[in-house]
């Protein structure tokens, strides 16, 4: 089948199964090409929206740079809760995009349960031949060891009965400039006459394709890379915590100007679903627990630091303790493993008096996740002896003499991200610091 004709014509469409971050930036990239697209998504509410063109996930729009209104109204984006819309034989590629993850660790019955469903629709239709490309991060040789495995026992083969294939995302839903469109892309399937065809799909919307060998090259491919990140991330926080008397932060951004090497700073950690978990998807199939130590480390360290900066601020003796974010990244409403958790919790634990307030959260949702009560931005920020500001959201970066006006009661600051760091000298006098600086922890 020219899977590309059919979906170009409109005779074929696309099945994306999870609306989230990575499903609906699927379906919106596609359905801006006119290609018809349906969602499936067990969250009502997130059905709902798309259906009114709405993005359940607002910051999307900045990073999409266009809205799904008018694709919802061609009708070439539709989401459903209603499995039976997908037993449809037109749909000629399913992309699967529902979580791997769960509480900070790989997790697969989701996939299975959507496997499962494509598996009775490609009986109830053996003659559709469909792709079926896996977005969501898998461990590596996880395919080759449990999902065709999974194809066969149910007696559907890849190549034969249907095209199977890994294409990992990449995406930074922060930056314009790093789109589904623009990054780098791998993909691979089982055999060459597959890799082509799911390239010829791909290629639609993806302008930098690398076909891999094989699935289990691009498999890994993921997780490797943002252990690689991990790693270099982490290594900066042991770095800092080997010389904590220096100011690594300054060590690390000028030995970040070597030609061939990047620049990480040490920090809380990392946070989302992807590189705090890639260590643990590259060891999971490992069975010698002797060997990746450099992974094994990493993610000691990575798990302990903000515990270690929590304490640290608990030595200096603060009581009162304001913390500017909750998402793990800047401009963005995620708090997926997001480093902070584990800070407050340890501060709780300690008996601290936390508040913490995030522009993309409300007090209702901060005292959900973290137990703790909002506060006012920046009215309350008199209230505080410590202020811990974690993300870079661009609310933080505004009107910063308003901001400082309230450092009433302010004995330190530490500021993750250096997002303050041009008004150091003013800021000397309230004990400034920024992650990775002289005597941060
Ligand atoms: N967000 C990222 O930056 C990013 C980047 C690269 C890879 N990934 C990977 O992509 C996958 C999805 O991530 P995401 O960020 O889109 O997650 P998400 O939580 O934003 O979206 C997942 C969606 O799947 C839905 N879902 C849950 N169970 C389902 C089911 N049984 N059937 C259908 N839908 C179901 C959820 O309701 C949710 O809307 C994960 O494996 C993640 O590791 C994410």
């Amino acid at each position: 089948m020219n899977y590309r004709n059919k979906l170009i014509s409109g005779e074929k469409k696309i099945a994306v199964w999870g609306t989230g971050y990575i499903g609906l930036s699927t379906m919106a990239y596609f359905s801006k090409k006119k290609i018809n697209c349906i969602g499936y998504d067990v969250d009502e509410k997130k059905v709902k929206n798309i259906n009114k063109g709405i993005l359940p996930i607002k910051e999307l729009k900045e990073w999409f740079g266009f809205e799904i209104k008018s694709m919802v109204r061609s009708k070439h984006l539709k989401a459903t809760n209603n499995i039976i819309k997908l037993y449809d034989e037109n749909i000629c590629v399913h992309f699967i995009a529902i979580p791997t993850e769960k509480d900070g660790k790989p997790f697969f019955s989701i996939l299975f349960k959507v496997l499962k469903n494509i598996v009775s629709i490609l009986k109830k239709f053996p003659d559709t031949k469909p792709m079926i490309i896996i977005e969501s991060t898998l461990t590596p040789e996880f395919s080759e060891k449990k999902i065709i495995p999974f194809f066969k026992k149910n007696k559907v083969i890849p190549g034969k009965d249907f095209i199977y294939g890994v294409a990992p995302r990449r995406d930074w839903f922060v930056e314009k400039t790093k789109s589904l469109e623009t990054l780098d892309r791998v993909f691979g399937s089982t055999d060459e006459a597959s890799s082509l065809k799911m390239k010829s799909v791909l290629s639609l919307v993806c302008k930098k394709l690398h076909c891999a060998s094989s699935h289990k090259v691009s498999e890994m491919v993921k997780s490797i890379e943002n252990a690689y990140r991990h790693m270099e991330i982490t290594l900066a926080n042991q770095l800092s915590l080997a010389f904590p008397k220096e100011d690594m932060r300054e060590v690390l951004r000028l030995v970040g100007t070597k030609w061939n090497i990047g620049t990480f700073y040490p920090g809380f950690g990392t946070g989302g679903y992807c590189i705090p978990l890639s260590s643990q998807y590259v060891l999971q199939q490992v069975k010698n627990k002797k060997s990746l130590s450099l992974l094994r480390e990493t993610i000691k360290t990575d798990s302990a630091i903000n515990k270690l900066i929590a304490k640290s601020i608990i030595r200096r003796g603060f009581k009162k303790i304001g913390i500017l974010g909750l998402s793990y990244k800047g401009n963005l409403k995620v708090d997926i493993l997001s480093p902070i958790i584990p800070f407050v919790k340890e501060l709780k634990k300690n008996r601290i008096d936390v508040k913490v307030y995030d522009p993309y959260y409300t007090p209702k949702e901060i005292k959900k996740i973290l137990n703790v009560n909002a506060f006012r931005f920046p009215t309350d920020l008199n209230k505080f002896d410590c202020i811990v500001v974690s993300v870079d959201h661009d609310e933080f970066k505004k009107n910063l003499g308003k901001i400082f006006k309230k450092f009433k009661k302010t004995k330190f600051i530490l500021d993750n991200n250096g997002i303050w760091e041009n008004s150091k000298k003013s800021l000397k006098k309230y004990n400034y610091h920024i992650s990775g600086d002289n005597n941060w922890i």
